[in-house]
């Protein structure tokens, strides 16, 4: 289908399903255990509903923000997320282009698939990229990859903290694919391509980073309030809200959940550090309603990846205008003019509404 026919992220997800090798729609879409978090990530939003105003002047309205004082378009960014490369011959290469063009922020993932350089090299004149670092068994190779993203002037290190282990993910482990053992057996993408991650890591190692580089830092991965806080003393920049898109614990809760919470244990985390969440957010009034609790921004990993298997650049750059559409409908529907007026109290939480 044209492009045009996309008018939601929805539609590129379908479309993926249909066009994907079974091997990369398995890897693309899987999740832990049954999934239940997966499932939790999309369905968590629907129990948030807005307290909207009327009769506000909404002729004019601005979408712009920033990420760690880095001017972002839209309050969104692209998490990050591996092997681009399985869904488009030009893999993260599209994503680049495609933020480039829309002024948003990519996340690189450590498993990218193509590398460092091919995404600079592509990159436009003083584009924002940000490093998602998975640390090594081997620290020194972690620092060999910090001094590298250092070199190509890349702009914050997002250290991902919930995968010590890869989640099983069963969907990835039945598809067979050109990750099989020799002896018959399936590992599966995920487990094929994380051998090296550390299962040893620690707050000590996010000290550790801090000493041996002056990029920003973000933790990736937060599920408490309790991680939030000790995050906020560790003197980090920012952190992830993130259940890595319901791909590791399964039963994690959804991160607009852990959101609620720290807005109401622990305030003081929004005045020590930028928070942002991901997982599930596939409307520009999903990204509102974290806004309203206090999020800075919000990540996309899935849609991004569906966009650019079926589009390449150009499907990367449609996304994120159907979420700007949906943001600046919803923003003046809510009766606002610019990120900031967003409040909590422009939101209910409904307990066990889901629909
Ligand atoms: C991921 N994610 C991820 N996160 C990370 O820190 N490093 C990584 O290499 C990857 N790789 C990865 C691959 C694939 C195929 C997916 C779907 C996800 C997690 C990602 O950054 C993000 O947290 C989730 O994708 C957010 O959920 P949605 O938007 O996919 O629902």
């Amino acid at each position: 289908p044209p492009l045009g026919a996309m008018v939601s992220l929805e539609d590129f997800e379908k479309l993926a399903t249909q066009i994907l090798p079974n091997t990369a729609y398995a890897y693309y879409s899987s999740a832990g255990d049954d999934e239940n978090t997966l499932r939790e990530n999309v369905d968590a939003w629907k129990r948030y509903w807005f307290r909207p105003r009327v009769l506000v002047d909404i002729t004019k309205i601005d979408l712009t923000t920033t990420i760690m004082g880095i001017k972002s378009a839209l309050p969104i960014f692209i998490s990050p997320a591996a092997m681009a490369r399985l869904g488009h011959p030009l893999g993260e290469i599209n994503l680049t282009k495609g933020a480039a063009q829309t002024g948003i922020i990519q996340g690189i993932s450590s498993n990218a698939s193509c590398t460092l350089e091919e995404m600079c090299d592509a990159r436009s004149p003083d584009q924002p990229l940000i490093f998602q670092l998975y640390l090594n068994w081997d620290r020194q190779k972690s620092v060999e990859i910090v001094r590298k993203v250092e070199a190509l002037k890349m702009n914050g290190i997002m250290f991902t903290v919930d995968a010590p282990v890869p989640g099983k993910r069963e969907r990835d482990l039945r598809a067979k694919g050109d990750f099989d053992d020799e002896d018959g057996g399936t590992k599966g993408v995920a487990q094929a391509i994380s051998g090296y991650q550390a299962a040893d890591l620690s707050w000590k190692d996010v000290e550790w980073l801090k000493t041996i580089t002056d990029l920003p830092l973000i933790i990736k991965g937060v599920q408490s309030v309790e991680d939030a806080k000790l995050a906020a003393k560790s003197g980090v920049k920012a952190i992830v809200l993130s259940n890595h898109g319901g791909r590791q614990l399964n039963f994690a809760p959804a991160s607009i959940d852990v959101l609620r919470e720290i807005r109401e244990e622990a305030p003081e985390v929004f005045d020590q550090l930028e928070v942002y969440v991901d997982g599930g957010v596939r409307r520009g009034t999903d990204v509102l309603k974290a806004l309203c609790l206090g999020a800075k921004a919000v990540g996309l990993g899935r849609p991004f990846l569906y966009a650019q298997s079926a589009y390449g650049e150009q499907g990367v750059v449609r996304a994120v205008q159907i979420l700007e559409e949906e943001l600046a409908t919803g923003l003046r529907l809510l009766g606002a003019t610019d990120l900031s007026q967003l409040n909590p109290a422009m939101l209910r939480y409904l307990d066990n509404k889901i629909n």
